[in-house]
């Protein structure tokens, strides 16, 4: 079943992808079943009942109780089937275990950001350990979003000023990709990020230690990975392509043209201002759409971006 599962489906990931599967399966076979023995049915009947000749005459039938009563009881089981299997699928699904291990994320215009209960925080991946059921509080800063992972078979609806969760416990160590499925802009189909499942004490290592930044890279080198890691490529381009955002390429030291008629020359504080409140001055011809990074980077990290940006000429 597996296999013949997966010509179709992504892979099973989670500890409930298979029951889902299942069930799918079963409303496409059934599906299909009735729509071949429909077809059949309807091209025998107009063979076996065609006009043959003007004088032989179809008897009138008004109805036949028998028939009636088997092609209403009949998709009336195989609905109530349905229905009670997919309830307590529903039921699993949003019912997360009391043990599950509790992460935040917060949607916005165009990045997942995940926080974990000892205060670290990661963008763009989600880092979960497998064999263990894992509860997610997601929130959205701006339009709605909507979190999905296919090989998880999870997808949950992310909307402002209210906690929706999903959970799921990954039955692996291994990564899936995170979608976004609602559309939420200019930069909807670039909201992509992974969910990293690792083995329990790999990850409770990547707990203590991932989130912190390697101190010794050099400058430019961490603005470049953080840059890729934090979603500002979602945005920005580095080769002077316009985006949603201002490309990178010949940024620090030009002027810049602000929407209230103001300019300045970006220097190492704008491009601070630009990624700790964004909203503070919007350049001109761009949305006002940037998520504030202030506390999702170190002060390291956004001076390496700063090395990096002025490396951009
Ligand atoms: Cu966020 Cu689409």
């Amino acid at each position: 079943m597996e296999t013949f599962s997966e010509i179709f489906m992504p892979q099973r990931r989670s500890t409930f992808a298979a029951d889902v599967d299942t069930l799918f399966h079963f409303i496409h076979i059934t599906g299909f079943i009735l729509l071949a023995g429909i077809t059949i049915a309807i091209i025998y009947f107009c063979i076996r009942y065609r006009r043959k000749s003007d004088d032989e005459v179809t008897p009138i039938i008004t109805h036949n109780a028998n028939l009636e009563i088997t092609w209403s009881v009949i998709p009336l089981i195989l609905i109530l089937i349905v229905f009670s299997w997919g309830f307590r699928g529903y039921l699993t699904l949003y019912t997360p275990p009391s043990d599950a291990y509790t992460i935040n994320v917060t949607a916005t215009s165009w990045a997942w950001q995940f926080s974990y209960p000892n205060g670290g925080v990661s963008i763009e991946d989600l880092y979960v350990p497998s064999n263990r059921p894992v509860k997610l509080v997601m929130m959205s800063e701006d339009v709605i979003h909507s979190f999905a992972v296919p090989d998880y078979r999870v997808k949950m609806d992310v909307v402002p000023n209210r906690y929706t969760t999903v959970w799921f416990e990954a039955r692996e160590p291994g990564t899936s990709v995170i979608y976004c499925t609602e559309y939420c802009g200019a930069g909807h189909s670039s909201m992509l990020g992974n969910v990293i499942a690792l083995e329990e004490e790999e990850w409770e290592e990547w707990l203590e230690s991932g989130l912190e930044v390697d101190e010794d890279m050099p400058l430019a080198e961490l603005g470049e990975q953080t840059f890729n890691q934090s979603g500002c490529d979602a945005c920005h381009s580095v080769d002077g392509t316009p985006l949603i955002g201002p490309t990178m390429q010949g940024l620090f030291g030009s002027e810049r043209q602000f929407q209230d008629g103001s300019s300045t020359e970006a220097d190492e504080d704008y491009i601070r201002e630009s990624i700790i409140d964004p909203q503070a001055r919007i350049t001109e011809g761009f949305p006002p759409t940037m998520p504030n990074m202030a506390g999702a980077l170190s002060e390291r990290q956004i001076e390496g971006l700063i090395a990096y940006i002025k490396e951009l000429q």
